[in-house]
């Protein structure tokens, strides 16, 4: 199953949201791997520590493009997550077509891992439509502070046109960083439920200072507070987004075979 998150705007959790959700898929037995997709590469340093991960040359996510390589994927701190680290180099796919992106990440399609989680860039691009294109989840956290009518209509201007090119993905908007306490916030998230209705999730993520100690510890929301409401929600909307998903216990974990690739691009361009 491809979990993508995706949202144009900067700083709304995309980042936070995928790490929570492999950690949640982790903690559930379940083998994931989190595909950085993002050139500053702050999924690959949530989940390793590692603040140089997106700078090592080679085996980073950029391979993906190329069918003769395996998929690369390194440890975590996250139990049963893998990281196929970003590059700083990323912006170098842009420049190539949005179907060489979709070749590229139809190879997660088939990968021996339960849950894969795409991070995305905060611009719209290649980068951002074809992890949309690929889906079979598609999340996007939104902020109520940002939700302008402008914020509202564009986001729901990118959701009408995923489901155009994926039909069948399922899509989910997610309030993350929300202040109760400012009346104009509340007013904003009841107009977003009568908007959005039943693709926003239930669940109002609020913004709160152990969402950023459970990031720093390497832990989940709902260990690092696990007596508040506010954290249990996280889990709650993890669970959610990931399903009734089991995996299938003899998955190995292993990169992907590069002449298997081979053969899926060659019967690709067959059909
Ligand atoms: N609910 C929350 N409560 C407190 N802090 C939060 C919450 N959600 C995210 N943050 C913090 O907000 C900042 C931005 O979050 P994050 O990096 O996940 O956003 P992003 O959408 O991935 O950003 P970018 O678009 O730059 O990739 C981070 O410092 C993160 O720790
Ligand atoms: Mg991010």
């Amino acid at each position: 199953m491809i979990i993508t998150i995706s949202n144009q705007k900067g700083g709304v959790g995309k980042t936070t949201i995928a790490v929570q959700i492999a950690a949640r898929a982790g903690e559930r037995g379940l083998k994931t791997l989190v595909v950085d997709l993002d050139g500053q590469g702050s999924a690959s340093y949530a989940v390793t520590g590692d603040v140089k991960a997106h700078r090592a040359a080679g085996q980073t996510v950029m391979d993906l493009w190329d069918a003769n390589k395996p998929i690369p994927a390194a440890e975590t701190r996250y139990e049963n997550v893998w990281l196929c680290r970003a590059s700083d180099k990323l912006d170098e796919v842009d420049r190539d077509t949005l179907t060489a992106a979709i070749t590229a990440l139809t190879r997660l399609k088939t990968v021996a891992y339960d849950v894969v989680l795409i991070d995305t860039p905060p611009a719209v691009g290649p980068r951002q439509v074809a992890p949309q294109i690929v889906a079979d989840v598609l999340v996007s956290p939104l902020e109520p502070d940002m939700l302008s009518t402008h914020g509202l209509s564009s986001l729901a201007r990118m959701l009408a046109a995923v489901v155009k090119m994926n039909p069948d993905v399922r899509r989910h908007a997610l309030i993350n960083r929300f202040r109760k306490v400012a009346l104009e916030q509340q007013k904003i998230v009841e107009g977003l439920r009568g908007a959005l209705k039943d693709t926003l999730l239930p669940q109002e993520l609020t913004e709160r200072e152990f969402v950023r100690h459970a990031r720093a510890r390497y832990r989940p929301v709902w260990l690092e507070a696990p007596r508040e409401p506010a954290a249990l929600a996280w889990r709650a909307m993890c669970d959610q987004v990931l399903g009734p998903v089991s995996g299938t216990g003899i998955a190995p974990v292993v990169p992907e075979d590069g002449a298997t690739n081979m053969k899926m691009a060659e019967q690709e361009e067959v059909a």
